[in-house]
């Protein structure tokens, strides 16, 4: 791999996109970067100074603020803070100051997967690769019931189920950056496939790839 090589992974929450972009920067020797948990760690200090979440100047600041190298996922993971994200991750001043330090991420040799909503379409729109991850709201809402309940936890399925369409609409329906797949993304259904056959089938596009660029 001559410059930085970069993989672009977007869908919608919940789709098996984390897992996949785990699996090729490991399998690909590539930095990895959840784009989600920069938008979370913008939400996380909102929450944790009791600022609203519409409150722009300070979501700019906490935005400027955030450092890729200390991203702690624990502490980011939690379900609110993912819903309370999607709300701050509308505002395009936001948006821009993270997207920068996306691109610088990216940049980076050797290169990186990028895991998110808009990698292919405005972070990084000549990355080697992209792929669009999906599966159907009720998939993905089943699949979300199995965690919880996986480490003894309860939770309505069709409560899970309205969260998630909710977070769709949000993510879709907003003016700036909206989540859709690139022109030139692979789709990835995963609504009746295994993440290991996800994986395999990205592995084979991207081979595809690099055997052209080694010819080339
Ligand atoms: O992927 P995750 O659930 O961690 O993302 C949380 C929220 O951050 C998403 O629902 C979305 O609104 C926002 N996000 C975004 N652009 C990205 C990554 C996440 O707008 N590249």
């Amino acid at each position: 791999m001559t410059h930085p090589f970069t993989i672009a992974i977007d869908g919608p929450a919940g789709a098996g996109k984390g897992t996949l972009a785990r699996r090729l920067a490991d399998h690909y020797r590539l930095n990895l970067l959840d784009t989600g948990l920069t938008y979370r760690a913008v939400a996380y200090a909102l929450i944790q100074h009791a600022l609203p979440l519409d409150n722009v100047s300070a979501a700019e600041t906490a935005a400027r603020q955030v450092d890729l190298a200390k991203l702690d996922r624990a502490v980011l993971s939690a379900h609110a803070v993912g819903e309370a994200a999607s709300k701050v991750a509308v505002f395009p001043t936001v948006r821009r100051i993270l997207v920068e330090k996306q691109r610088d991420f990216a940049r980076t040799p050797p290169g990186a997967v990028l895991d998110g909503r808009d990698i292919g379409t405005v972070v990084c729109p000549d990355a080697d690769i992209k792929l669009y991850v999906t599966a159907s709201a009720e998939v993905r809402a089943r699949r979300r019931l199995a965690e919880i309940e996986s480490i003894g936890g309860t939770a309505d399925f069709a409560e899970i189920l309205a969260d998630i369409q909710r977070r769709d609409e949000r993510d879709m329906g907003r003016a700036d950056s909206p989540l859709k797949p690139a022109a030139d993304a692979h789709l990835l259904d995963t609504s009746e496939m295994a993440i290991e056959a996800a994986f395999l089938a990205a592995m084979s596009v991207i081979d595809d790839v690099l055997a052209k660029r080694n010819k080339a």
